[in-house]
């Protein structure tokens, strides 16, 4: 449709149309089966209401797509076809890592290559929105949404940010998205990462400086690669709901940022500015994320009960209103709907590219490069295949490695590790369950608990305790219930569930060359655990084809290609804890047993490890960085160099980093901050040089004025293949 086309649909569109189109619900609604993704709200709808609902979520599959659309586009009274969003987050049916397993890789493009599969597959499905991606900076691992993240740091989270952007909708920025992408949703906007406590849903309090220098950026990154939607966050942020906050939304998000898509608010956000106490009921609410320039409002009781009247007497304007609809309808005929409604749904092509060799290989080649080796020691790793090995403990065999937004992908279509070794033809290897995966009565996100068989799990001990006797070593394949990570799975406390705990201690007093692969949604306490292990490699939720790669990296096939993309704590208590925080007064370097410097008296400042930290099979060094010139001017640049080697016996990828610490500014200024890095990979022996621009821009901050500028000083550049790095190179900036 032209937009003089659209003009005149709006135009002829009743005042019950035009909100209708402003209202989304779960399928169940519509007495459809989908997914319930938030609190079951009683949203009661009559006749009229339901033939004009203007989108819908968690609901997929395209033969029932297809129906649906037909059922509805019958009853609307200009058959404006609706609009189908769902949570495509990690993959659709075909699973990739987590994001923030993504996040580990610092390989956009792998990410890039992940999003447009995964928008395929649901495009497929019929499908037209996702909800992704998640760009909440987060810096506290008890927030169970962590997961969901490519993690701690500004700059990786904006270059994964336009990654997943292009993917999922292809790089035509302002053209109509094609058959084979989705649109993509900016979320949660903003800092929905900063929950107090790290409990979900909690209250944000954030000094603008920070809320704009390092949480802001890669939300903004997402909107300038394209994003046609954003979703409002939960939490209030200095008081304010963001699904209510004018300035967040129309000064920063559609002003500053120059969003011109559509604005969605989060489930049922809008009715929760009752609880937040700042609208007195659901007319108010209506009210202020009308003001606040909400579009669609997901599941609750606002708009659809409100709006109409409020419009009525005047108290929302028809033009506020008109605005709101008609970007609605523009996303509708970007994503051709009024050409084809049903868009790519197609059962066979669903059929025929569904979790397809060629994507399952991708999710291989995902996984493979986000899993983050910590610890190995005597090169416990890579396996050789001659070695007797015991594979033990809960996710030896479990299919549950998705992470918890992979809810229309069927867990049978997903390798363990079990049948992954199996295939590749491994002879000397076991498999023994161990121990159970939760605690007694310990809780997942879903509230469900685990009652255990105390006789069972006693057996599964000595079956394993056996076989870890009879092997030349073990991998215990343990770490974090899927359920307990993801949407209200806060944590207080970040260990492996006791049982596991105890299988390793256990295990260690029978067999000592022990490897952890490790389970988890966030980073977890793992002092305990490389206490008994000789090696760990951090696998996260990898995903369908998780097994098959944690094979291939175990015996050396590949090798864990990831880097902490947060930062891991020695104690839960250390929680909020990342690498790039403000130097303070009193600087404590080295250790915790001095009187009057910063730190805890009880434990160390440092983490157990730091973000950008990870290890492969082989080793490199790295040459003094060096830099074109020392002094860099208002609007230039300079290169700096850094030779690397690969000085082990193995061909390996080094991810090389750089951050840059500004020494004095008008404002305190972190530590480092991630201003680059590069994948390079090197035969054994083997040296190349790399080389980072540095320009004034990238030196660039809120000044004590809140201008965004650089102010002339002296800088120190550190490269290296971890936020722990050293060497550095010192430059002035005229
Ligand atoms: C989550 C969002 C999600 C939405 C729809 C909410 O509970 O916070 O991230 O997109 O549900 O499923």
């Amino acid at each position: 449709m032209t937009d003089k086309e659209l003009m005149e649909l709006l135009q002829s569109m009743s005042l019950e149309e035009k909100v209708g189109q402003l209202v989304q619900v779960t399928g169940d609604a519509l007495g459809e089966n989908g997914q319930i993704t938030g609190p079951l709200g009683s949203m009661k709808l009559n006749d009229e209401d339901k033939a004009n609902l203007g989108s819908i979520l968690a609901i997929n599959g395209a033969e029932k797509l297809i129906a649906l659309q037909d059922k509805q586009m019958a009853q609307q009274p200009h058959h404006i076809p609706m609009l189908f969003m769902c949570d495509v987050i990690n993959g659709f049916q075909t699973i990739f890592p987590i994001p923030l397993a993504q996040g580990a890789s610092f390989d956009p493009e792998e990410t890039s290559k992940c999003a447009s599969i995964a928008a395929m597959e649901a495009s497929a499905a019929g499908v037209h929105v996702t909800f992704s991606p998640m760009l909440d900076l987060c810096r506290d691992a008890r927030w169970g949404r962590v997961m969901e993240s490519p993690g701690e740091d500004a700059y990786l989270n904006s270059c994964m940010a336009r990654a997943m952007v292009e993917g999922y909708q292809g790089t035509g920025k302002h053209g109509p998205v094609d058959r084979e992408h989705l649109a993509a949703t900016v979320k949660h906007f903003a800092a929905y990462g900063r929950p107090e406590g790290g409990r979900d849903y909690d209250t944000v309090e954030l000094s603008e400086r920070t809320l704009r220098e390092d949480y802001l950026p890669a939300y903004a990154a997402a909107v300038d690669a394209g994003a046609r939607l954003v979703m409002t966050s939960f939490n209030t942020l200095n008081r304010v709901p963001s699904t209510g906050n004018r300035w967040l939304m129309r000064d920063i998000l559609r002003g500053e940022m120059n969003f011109d898509g559509v604005l969605i608010s989060d489930y049922s956000a809008a009715e929760e500015m009752v609880n937040h106490g700042i609208a007195e009921d659901l007319s108010e609410a209506t009210r202020l994320a009308m003001a606040a320039g909400l579009d669609i409002d997901m599941v609750s009781n606002c708009y659809v009960h409100h709006l109409a009247d409020l419009v009525r007497k005047g108290d929302i304007s028809e033009k506020d209103l008109d605005e709101a609809v008609l970007r609605v309808l523009r996303l509708k005929n970007d994503l051709g709907l009024f050409e084809n409604p049903y868009k790519a749904a197609c059962p066979e092509k669903e059929r025929e590219i569904t979790l397809c060799p060629e994507f399952r290989q991708e999710a291989r080649i995902s996984a493979e490069k986000s899993f983050v080796l910590l610890k190995n020691e005597e090169s416990c790793l890579p396996l050789a295949q001659n070695e007797s090995v015991a594979f033990i403990g809960p996710y030896a065999m479990n299919h549950e490695i998705f992470g918890t937004w992979s809810v229309p992908a069927d867990a049978e279509s997903t390798a363990t590790i079990r049948q992954a070794i199996e295939t590749m033809g491994i002879s000397n290897a076991t498999f023994c369950q161990g121990s159970f995966l939760m605690d007694n009565d310990q809780r997942n996100r879903f509230g469900q608990t685990f009652a255990q068989d105390i006789d069972q799990a006693e057996k599964w001990l000595e079956e394993a305790k056996a076989a870890a006797a009879d092997s030349d070593k073990v991998v215990l394949c343990v770490g974090e219930m899927n359920s307990q990570s993801g949407e209200c799975g806060s944590r207080a406390t970040l260990r492996i569930p006791e049982c596991q705990q105890h299988l390793i201690e256990e295990i260690a007093k029978v067999n000592s060359n022990i490897i952890v692969v490790l389970f988890t949604g966030r980073p977890l306490e793992t002092k305990e655990i490389t206490k008994y292990a000789k090696s760990l490699v951090v696998v996260w939720f990898p995903g369908t084809e998780g097994g098959s790669a944690i094979a291939d990296v175990l015996y050396g096939i590949s090798e864990p290609g990831g880097r902490l993309p947060m930062t891991f704590p020695r104690t839960a208590t250390q929680e909020p804890i990342y690498y790039n925080q403000l130097p303070t007064g009193r600087p404590n370097p080295s250790g915790h047993d001095l009187p009057f410097l910063n730190g805890y008296i009880d434990e160390e400042t440092t983490p157990e490890y730091c973000f950008g930290q990870g290890m492969t099979y082989t080793t490199f060094s790295y040459s003094k960085p060096e830099i074109s010139g020392r002094t860099l001017k208002k609007g230039g640049k300079a290169t700096l160099s850094v030779t690397v080697k690969n000085t082990g016996k193995r061909k390996g990828t080094e991810t090389v980093q750089l951050y840059i610490h500004d020494i004095a500014a008008s404002v305190s200024r972190p530590q480092k901050m991630l201003k680059g890095f590069r994948k390079i990979t090197l035969d054994p022996g083997e040296s190349a040089s790399v080389q980072f621009e540095i320009t004034e821009e990238m030196l660039r901050f809120y000044d004590i004025n809140m201008q965004y500028v650089s102010e002339p000083g002296k800088f120190d550049a550190y490269v290296g293949g971890s936020s722990l790095c050293q060497d550095k190179v010192s430059f002035t900036l005229e």
